[in-house]
């Protein structure tokens, strides 16, 4: 009796919505017609979906469902009730970014469905497909008297077709400072030691899975990435690996304090599922996927934050010659080495105007300083560090009032720091106290740090309460007209579209690990795999620049393990709205290679990927907004290679200064980084140039409008 009224309640629902709601083809093909991606009710009434390009299959059927913590597993009994497809075709602007315009070109299908038995719930499917990608979310109505949903896992899968060649990194809950793999989909396999790597203090992997982006190359060179977009109020999502079926399963990352993974009042809708799917390496690195699936600009006006160059005392407490702490028992220089240096506290009044002097010489605009404020000393290593850290105080010898004003007579920004030691709720506390006095200063950026476990314990960097924080932290920056750089955080997923507050964030193996890793640091295939990988997630603040790359006389054990000409190429190549000159003054003094950072832009017309290959190498050329200057920039891994550079993307009715900063033909990223050879040359936009890249080496051009 029930089953049949249920029938004819569907029945009802399809007739009321006539001929537009129900879809008679449920395959949705991208505006171009390359890919499509295809709905079906399997025999058990789940949802699946099937993905192919150009007819050929990228993603087998695979199933979509979810488990409750309350109520019986979405997964199958299913039958579709309505649906209908739609077009958009839009270009939005880009406040700042890798271009002005962006077009958001997509079809969408939406895909009405409902249980058969009880209790009779419906949830509908989005489906988008773009030329560049497809990419999917699901939307939980309010039904049934249940304003609140429990969500223990989200089960959609992702059928490979092939033993794809995979770029990977553990489904870390904690962190993602981990190198990227290069292997065989079958061969994936967390390594427990690598993972809980005595570098990484917060680290957690429960399964072997991977987190996103993650990236493949399929036999016949389509290229592969899988990420999600928009993630609002839920959890992140790793993907459990099954090497035998070679397939991939969502794994949310889970509270084992609330013993769920995602709690949220309905209706809501999740975070895009996406598969960026591209002809070759470089076309990933040009799609505009990851941001096109979030919301218009909700900010507004934000040009109180400018895209910038800045400095940092920073570089110096890596090295071990400055400590954050006033009271200087948190010295990195005895962290790993056997014999502790002599050191200093680094954010002192006269060390921040010593950085300010070289930073207005320089046209460099902006200053970060850590280690300005209270706390530092129950840092690392301590548990309770609840309500230890005070954004609003600083250490006796930092006079912040003078800071200020010697910086803002010279035209530099101080940029914030509010390192929270994994502690959010201290920050929460402190949030309104501390924007407002940043507010007060004229400060416009800040760089927020989360090392350590999250307290309270059983939260993870990546769990739905910690997405919910660092998204409040950017919500309530933006109302102090704050910019975000945030650092152990969330992984992007576009948000920076919706809240351009958002500029660039941390999450990888940054310049930091080279300073200390008991691994020798970054390899020289670390940044040509991030380019395609995490890169495509959104900006890195990766902080390139490092001039004194052996780092004597500060470490013996540790190094930089790239030219020094690819630390040039490294502000094209990693985008960032804000980009360090990470090293020392002192390191900078007397280098002519320091005139490449001086020119070269951080806020972009357009982006064009040159050349590429995941892990091998690539090359990014990019045209300043307003002065209408290319810089270009390349890199490779360990081995030395020449690169041919057509100029055509260049204005053909224009000049222009044209200065190549390259590896000299002794160069190597490990017997000698800093051999370079800075030269002018005559380019225009019919000329083309073989350049030869040392191992570990790269090459940036400047390119200046006459
Ligand atoms: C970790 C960040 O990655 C690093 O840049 C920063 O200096 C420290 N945290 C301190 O906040
Ligand atoms: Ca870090």
């Amino acid at each position: 009796m029930l089953r049949l009224f249920a029938v004819l309640l569907i029945f009802a629902i399809a007739t009321t919505l006539g001929c537009s709601g129900i879809l008679t083809d449920t395959t949705l093909e991208s505006p171009s017609g390359n890919l499509a991606i295809e709905f079906q009710l399997n025999d058990e009434g789940a949802p699946t979906y099937r993905v192919t390009k150009e007819g050929k299959e990228i993603i087998e059927t695979s199933t979509m469902g979810f488990e409750f913590n309350d109520q019986a597993p979405m997964a199958g009994n299913f039958v579709m009730v309505g649906g209908k497809k739609s077009t958009t075709k839009e270009t939005w602007e880009m406040p700042w970014g890798e271009q002005r315009e962006v077009l958001n070109h997509y079809n969408e299908m939406k895909v009405e469905l409902e249980e058969e038995g009880l209790p009779n719930r419906k949830i509908d499917l989005y489906f988008r497909a773009y030329n560049d990608g497809v990419a999917f979310r699901y939307y939980f109505h309010e039904q049934n008297g249940q304003d609140t949903l429990t969500i223990s896992d989200e089960r959609t899968e992702f059928n490979l077709t092939g033993d794809h060649t995979t770029w990977w990194q553990p489904g870390d809950w904690d962190i993602y400072e981990q190198l990227y793999t290069e292997s065989k989909f079958s061969e994936i396999e967390v390594d427990p030691y690598r993972a809980n790597l005595a570098n990484l203090i917060a680290t957690h992997i429960p399964e072997n899975s991977v987190n996103t982006p993650v990236t493949m190359r399929m036999e016949d060179g389509t290229h592969l990435s899988f990420h999600e977009a928009n993630l609002w109020d839920y959890a992140g999502m790793t993907l459990l690996v099954d090497t035998t079926n070679l397939s991939m399963i969502s794994s949310l990352v889970k509270s084992e304090r609330f013993g769920h993974a995602v709690k949220r009042a309905l209706p809501f809708a999740t975070p895009w599922r996406t598969i960026q799917i591209t002809d070759n390496a470089g076309d990933l690195i040009e799609s505009r996927l990851i941001v096109n699936l979030n919301e218009p600009n909700k900010l507004g006006d934000v040009s109180w934050f400018t895209p910038m160059k800045y400095m940092g005392i920073w570089w110096e407490m890596h090295l071990g010659i400055a400590t954050w702490d006033y009271e200087q028992t948190q010295d990195m220089s005895t962290w790993n080495t056997d014999e502790a240096t002599s050191v200093r506290h680094g954010a002192t009044t006269e060390n921040a105007k010593r950085y300010i002097d070289f930073a207005a010489e320089n046209g460099i605009k902006g200053l970060l300083i850590e280690g300005w404020n209270t706390g530092w000393a129950r840092w690392i290593g301590f548990p309770d560090r609840e309500g230890v850290f005070d954004f609003v105080t600083p250490y006796p010898d930092y006079d912040i009032d003078e800071v200020v004003r010697y910086a803002t007579e010279r035209g530099v920004e101080i940029i914030m720091h509010h390192e929270t030691s994994a502690a959010p709720r201290t920050y929460e506390q402190q949030m309104d106290t501390a924007y407002a006095l940043m507010q007060k200063y004229n400060m416009h950026s800040v760089k927020s740090g989360y090392v350590g476990p999250i307290i309270p314990d059983g939260e993870y960097h990546h769990g739905q309460w910690m997405v919910n924080h660092y998204n409040h932290h950017m919500l309530k920056a933006a109302e102090y007209e704050v910019a975000v750089n945030i650092h152990e955080p969330i992984k992007a997923t576009g948000l920076r579209r919706t809240y351009p507050n958002l500029i660039s964030r941390e999450g990888l193996r940054g310049q930091e690990f080279n300073a200390w890793a008991m691994d020798g640091g970054n390899p020289p295939d670390h940044l040509p795999k991030i380019a395609f990988t995490r890169m495509l997630a959104g900006p890195i603040d990766f902080t390139p620049g490092i001039f004194n790359i052996k780092l004597e006389p500060y470490r013996d054990e540790n190094q930089v393990n790239t030219t020094l000409a690819q630390q040039l190429a490294l502000y094209v190549v990693i985008y960032s709205p804000i980009q360090m000159a990470a090293d020392l003054p002192e390191s900078y003094e007397g280098q002519p290679a320091f005139q490449f950072i001086r020119d070269v832009g951080v806020d972009w017309e357009q982006s064009i990927v040159l050349n590429g290959e995941v892990g091998d190498f690539v090359t990014i050329a990019r045209e300043e907004r307003e002065t209408g200057n290319w810089f270009v920039g390349g890199i490779t891994n360990e081995e030395a290679r020449e690169l041919t550079i057509n100029f055509d993307f260049l204005d053909s009715n224009s000049e222009y200064d044209v200065v190549i900063y390259k590896d000299a033909e002794d160069a190597h990223w490990d017997d000698n980084p800093t051999s370079i050879e800075i030269e002018e040359i005559e380019i225009d936009s019919s000329s083309s140039l073989t350049i030869q890249l040392a191992e570990g080496g790269g090459f940036a051009i400047s390119l200046l409008k006459k």
